[in-house]
């Protein structure tokens, strides 16, 4: 660095016709980059040789178990007063919840509420009951062995409960072609093919 107080100060060499300037640092750039270097030196000893502080996957890791507590919390507390709730009314609320019931449902369920590989949300007969809660319940558990999904964990309290409050709004609702009563669905009949 050039300390001569005749700044600038023009250098010897020249490449092609350009020349070079040694001018002096401003004294606060030079602080700075010293600076720099001694936090990163702090920087190293702290996280790298001491391991004094949690290094980015650890702070993730972290968070993401601060997260899945309040998660569980949440689930938790809607799952005790689970038997309390009653269907909402709020638009806002069943149009967040017909939203869910497209994207999520609809494919077992069909978009009518009908029933397709799942039963007709429509009609009066219900497998688990015809309540509300009894809805709620097989939403968050789901039937694993009959095929229908656990939505626990997948959907949130408040979102369970709007798709829920839409699935209230389609009772007594006559879709076309709807599935047949579980319990009235016409039995196989004659021989099996495999005697
Ligand atoms: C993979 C297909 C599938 C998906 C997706 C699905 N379901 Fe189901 N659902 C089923 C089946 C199958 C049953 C019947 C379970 C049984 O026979 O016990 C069922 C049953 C139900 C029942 C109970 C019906 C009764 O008669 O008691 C409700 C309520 C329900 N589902 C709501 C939902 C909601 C809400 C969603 C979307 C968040 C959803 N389902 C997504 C397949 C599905």
């Amino acid at each position: 660095m050039n300390d001569n107080p005749q700044e600038p100060k023009l250098l010897e060499h020249d490449a092609d016709g350009i020349r070079e300037l040694d001018n002096l640092l401003p004294r606060w750039w030079v602080w700075l980059f010293y600076g720099c270097i001694a936090f990163a030196v702090g920087y190293l000893v702290y996280y790298h040789v001491l391991k004094a502080g949690p290094l980015q996957a650890a702070e993730y890791d972290t968070e993401w178990k601060a997260g899945e507590a309040l998660k569980s919390a949440a689930l938790a507390k809607f799952e005790a007063t689970i038997t309390t709730l009653t269907p909402s009314q709020d638009k806002a609320v069943l149009a967040q919840g017909q939203q869910i019931f497209l994207t999520y449902c609809a494919p077992c369920h069909r978009p009518d509420g009908g029933g397709l590989v799942g039963p007709n949300l429509c009609d009066d007969y219900w497998i688990h009951g015809s309540n509300y809660v009894d809805n709620l319940k097989v939403i968050i558990n789901g039937v694993p062995d009959k095929g229908m999904l656990t939505w626990r964990g997948i959907l949130k309290p408040s979102e369970v409960q709007a798709v829920a409050s839409h699935i209230y709004t389609l009772r007594g609702t006559k879709p076309p072609n709807p599935k047949p009563r579980e319990d009235q669905a016409p039995k196989p009949t004659g021989p099996s093919p495999f005697e």
